[in-house]
């Protein structure tokens, strides 16, 4: 067994630079452990353990996020959700984080299309979130829907607790590491989940996580989708192979499946049976 002081020492070291600093400590120490487990040295574990930061987290954001000047404007913003002036700075935020940006030339269109008879949403729940939370202007929320959203970086939930405040909007946003557990939030099942472009993401750690968070979600629906281009924007067959791979995930679960195609990510919404 690994002595707890050296992990946690292994754990500072990881953090010790400021790409990694605001990464969830829980999922730093998981990986820290899996590769002391491979019976890695010192400077080696920290060398592995930052490659897959960067895999999983990193790599969606090129450069860092500038939140400092994104909390200055979002001061100076009225405070409705759905007043003129929030949709264009939350379009310029979702900029910030590539997964979510990605989705920005087909947003409209994406929920209204993907949520359509589904109703007012009264409780969701985002998670790996990015900066999608700040589509919530594009989402038909009821009047004080309950609002969660998770991603790895204390930033970035910090600063989508200060929108959800600044908007009043009944939302609480944290960190989590899905690969180790499943956030526990009191709204059971929740309305919606969004597991968005997030499994092939997670899988570059786990490859059985997909399964899991397909079987144990508490959700009535869900909507999971993939990317069909990676980040380098090369997307040969993604589509076609991430159907495969979303068929096998998801077969004998109790979900019903409809399926959506926009120019940039595939889409599932599940729903039980
Ligand atoms: C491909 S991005 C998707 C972001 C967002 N769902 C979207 O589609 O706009 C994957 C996200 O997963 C997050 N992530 C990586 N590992 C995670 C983990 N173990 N637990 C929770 N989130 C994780 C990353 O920080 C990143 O924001």
């Amino acid at each position: 067994m690994t002595d707890p002081a050296a992990v946690q020492s292994l754990v500072e070291a990881v953090r010790n630079a400021p790409k990694y600093t605001a990464m969830d400590a829980g999922l730093v120490q998981a990986l820290v452990e899996q590769e002391l487990g491979k019976g890695r040295g010192v400077k080696e574990t920290i060398k592995a353990v930052r490659n897959k930061l960067h895999q999983v987290g990193s790599a969606y954001q090129e450069k860092p996020i500038g939140y400092a000047q994104l909390y200055r404007r979002l001061a100076a913003l009225p405070r409705d959700l759905h007043s003129p002036e929030i949709k264009p700075f939350c379009l310029e935020a979702m900029r910030e984080h590539t997964s979510t940006r990605e989705r920005l030339g087909f947003l409209e269109e994406f929920y209204s299309q993907t949520l359509a008879s589904l109703g007012p949403i009264h409780s969701l729940i985002d998670l790996a979130c990015g900066l999608n939370p700040l589509a919530l202007p594009w989402l038909p929320l009821a009047p004080n829907a309950q609002l969660f959203a998770c991603d790895i970086y204390t930033d970035m939930t910090g600063f989508l607790n200060a929108f959800y405040a600044h908007t009043g909007v009944n939302g609480r946003a944290f960190t989590c590491d899905l690969i180790h557990n499943l956030p526990d939030i009191p709204v059971k099942p929740v309305q919606l989940a969004l597991l968005l472009k997030t499994i092939p993401c997670l899988e570059q750690v786990d490859k059985s996580i997909g399964r899991r968070l397909l079987s144990s979600i508490k959700a009535e629906n869900m909507l999971v989708s993939f990317p069909v281009h990676s980040l380098g924007g090369r997307g040969k067959g993604m589509r076609t192979n991430y159907d495969q791979h979303f068929q096998e995930l998801v077969s004998g679960l109790p979900w019903q499946v409809t399926r959506f195609d926009f120019p940039g990510e595939l889409v599932y919404r599940l729903s039980r049976e």
